[in-house]
């Protein structure tokens, strides 16, 4: 394993492991065990990789990350070759999304914040999907995977381990059942539009402010009821404006769906009316 991890970072920037003291864990990814660590005076995040299973994740994650530079997308420093491949990426220092908009005890946050995260989620993926020759497609876009710096004003894009580019066959089921697109998990090939789907439902659970179908249970459940039309229920006094662009990202028909720089372009012009 290492041997091979050796021969495919040699084109990224490679991290002493000497170089890293690991102080806690602060979660885990897809795929991976992620640290708090100091590499010199550095505060940073390590993903190690613990199992040969997720090597090919490993692998895609620093090729990919390594190729992305934007403000709403996590900063990678570099990779480790050791026995135990990991990456070295930007630490988050106010956490996740999902903790911010589900932990205890509860966060205040005002509309501006649920549009702003929205907003800069809707910004690092159609950068993404804009990647030349290709687009990217994330995959797993989901409140556990966006994380939080600058007090929490800022959000990262993490988690590169499911990403793909737009040549690759697309008919693995990757992602988390919530905010995954239909056309993934019913194995159709599938496309950017499969982000705008994702993007739509965090724009849901940042306003409402709930966990989406946490009553159905499990994924199974979940994957049914969304292939049989479900979607999280309408948010009472949600503006008009808002409402229309969540249902028509999550339409069925990924055609449907406008595309991430067009939601952008909204997303910009509803944010002037949350100052
Ligand atoms: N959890 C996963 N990735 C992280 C990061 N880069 N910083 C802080 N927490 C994380």
């Amino acid at each position: 394993m290492a041997a091979v991890s050796q021969h495919d970072l040699s084109q990224f920037t490679t991290i002493d492991e000497s170089s890293l003291e690991r102080l806690e864990v602060v979660g885990r990814g897809t795929f991976g065990t992620v640290y708090k660590a100091r590499m010199h005076d550095k505060t940073v995040a390590v993903k190690s990789y613990d199992a040969e299973s997720e090597f090919k994740a490993f692998t895609v994650e620093v090729r990919q990350l390594s190729r992305v530079n934007h403000p709403n997308i996590i900063k990678l420093y570099g990779a480790c070759a050791s026995e135990q491949p990991c990456l070295v990426m930007e630490y988050a220092e106010n956490g996740s999304l999902h903790r911010m908009l589900h932990g205890k005890p509860k966060i205040k946050y005002s509309a501006s914040h649920a549009m702003s995260w929205a907003r800069q989620c809707a910004e690092g993926t159609a950068y993404l999907h804009a990647m030349t020759p290709k687009p990217l497609i994330h995959r797993d876009l989901k409140p556990p995977n966006l994380l939080l710096v600058n007090s929490g004003r800022t959000l990262k894009i993490c988690d590169f381990g499911t990403v793909v580019d737009k040549s690759t066959l697309m008919t693995n089921n990757k992602g988390s059942a919530a905010w995954m697109a239909p056309e993934v998990f019913e194995g159709y090939s599938y496309t950017e539009k499969c982000d705008v789907f994702s993007w739509a439902i965090i724009l849901w659970e940042v306003i409402a402010r709930r966990q989406p179908y946490k009553e159905f249970g499990i994924a199974y459940s979940i994957m049914w009821r969304v292939h049989m039309g479900d979607r999280p229920p309408a948010i009472k006094n949600c503006p008009k404006p808002i409402h229309k662009l969540m249902t028509t990202c999550w339409d069925s028909t990924p055609s449907n769906r406008p595309s991430m720089e067009e939601v952008v372009t909204i997303m910009n012009a509803l944010c002037s009316f949350f100052p």
